[in-house]
């Protein structure tokens, strides 16, 4: 992938005609962004995760811990979150407090001057008056992008992370996912060749259609895409797998996929996104998972979920060794972390300190 491709080069129609593989060329130049799955290739998302799990093991103890403080301490972030978050927001701001930036947020636009008239565009460049880096979830898909490529247009370009945009990317928590993937197969053979099945709204969520294209990266993967009907993954998400020659099923038999899985993704109902009323289609337990079922998975199946839930993952298995989602959620932070730290390019100074110092497990 050329890294030589600058925002401030095209024009905004120019760009929005591009592919997804295509955009993800113009977002790894100086500053890099965040901004969507495609961007990623398998050896920077190799490069991330060990990154992960250097700093988690350098921040065991207090001397790593104060080193990583002060990686990063000259520089602010600003949580832009125009959406709800729980796990997204905390995670980044816990990633920023462990490299030592300090953080300032919004995260609802009603106490912003957005309610006085002023525009998205305005308040994004007013926050890149006083931050060093913008983190950001907003409703409306694309809008991340947009962000990045205006202030390109500006003296102030700083990088943009994407923390989930509208029903289309959440590339950060595609990052969680591959990280948990990654760690929960170390001992059975790594990620080429899994099989991993994605259920319940694929529609509309966001994390499995960034994950989804992720996975291509790896060799001989199955996906299996489990869901009702009106909630199928999109057409757009297969085409991309077709071109990268990723082997799926869709099928809306949750039963006869469990036995084969590797992984099993559970997502939940995106109601808040109903047009149409497609989420009372989907009321039966056929597409949920809890303790009856538990029999039927390999003893090394993976359940990941991205929270929060609702009644697809029942509390029964949350103590079953086979349960991820909480490991899963914390992973976040450190590969929030690993990411904020090349952002940045500093990461170096971590790979450095890790084998000066070999801290262990
Ligand atoms: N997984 C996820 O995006 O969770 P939050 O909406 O709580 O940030």
């Amino acid at each position: 992938m050329a890294h030589d491709k600058k925002l401030s080069d095209i024009s905004w129609d120019d760009f929005q005609s591009l592919s997804l593989i295509e955009k993800g060329s113009y977002f790894q130049g100086t500053p890099p962004h965040t901004l969507i799955a495609q961007q990623f290739s398998r050896f920077r998302l190799e490069e991330l995760c060990t990154l992960a799990t250097r700093i988690k093991r350098i921040n065991k103890r207090r001397e790593g811990a104060n080193h990583l403080k002060t990686l990063l301490c000259d520089k602010r972030a600003m949580l832009y979150f125009a959406q709800p978050s729980t796990r997204t927001y905390l995670s980044h701001n816990a990633a920023c407090q462990i490299l030592g930036l300090d953080t300032m947020d919004v995260r609802d636009s009603k106490t912003s001057s957005e309610v006085k008239g002023e525009t998205a565009e305005d308040t994004i460049r007013t926050f890149s008056s006083y931050a060093d880096m913008i983190i950001m979830r907003h409703p409306v898909g694309g809008f991340a992008e947009r962000v990045a490529w205006m202030l390109a247009h500006t003296n102030r370009e700083i990088p943009v992370l994407n923390a989930g945009s509208g029903a289309d990317q959440h590339p950060t928590q595609a990052l969680l996912d591959v990280y948990t993937l990654e760690r929960s197969f170390e001992q059975i053979g790594g990620m080429d060749g899994k099989h991993i099945a994605f259920v319940g709204d694929l529609a509309r969520g966001r994390t499995v259609r960034s994950l989804a294209w992720m996975l291509t990266l790896y060799k001989d993967m199955t996906l299996y895409f489990v869901a009702p009907e009106p909630l199928q993954i999109g057409q757009d998400i297969l085409d991309l797998l077709d071109a990268a020659g990723t082997k799926y099923v869709v099928t809306q038999d949750f039963a006869s996929v469990m036995p084969l899985a590797d992984a099993i993704y559970m997502t939940r109902i995106q109601d808040e996104w109903d047009e149409e009323g497609q989420s009372s289609t989907t009321g039966s337990s056929e597409f949920c998972i809890d303790a009856t079922h538990m029999h039927i998975l390999k003893d090394t199946t993976a359940i990941l979920h991205p929270l929060p839930r609702r009644e697809e993952l029942s509390t029964d298995i949350d103590n079953d060794q086979r349960a991820m989602y909480w490991r899963q959620m914390r992973n976040g932070m450190w590969i929030r972390a690993a990411l904020i730290l090349t952002t940045f390019g500093r990461q170096d100074e971590v790979h450095q300190y890790y084998d000066d110092y070999k801290p262990g497990n």
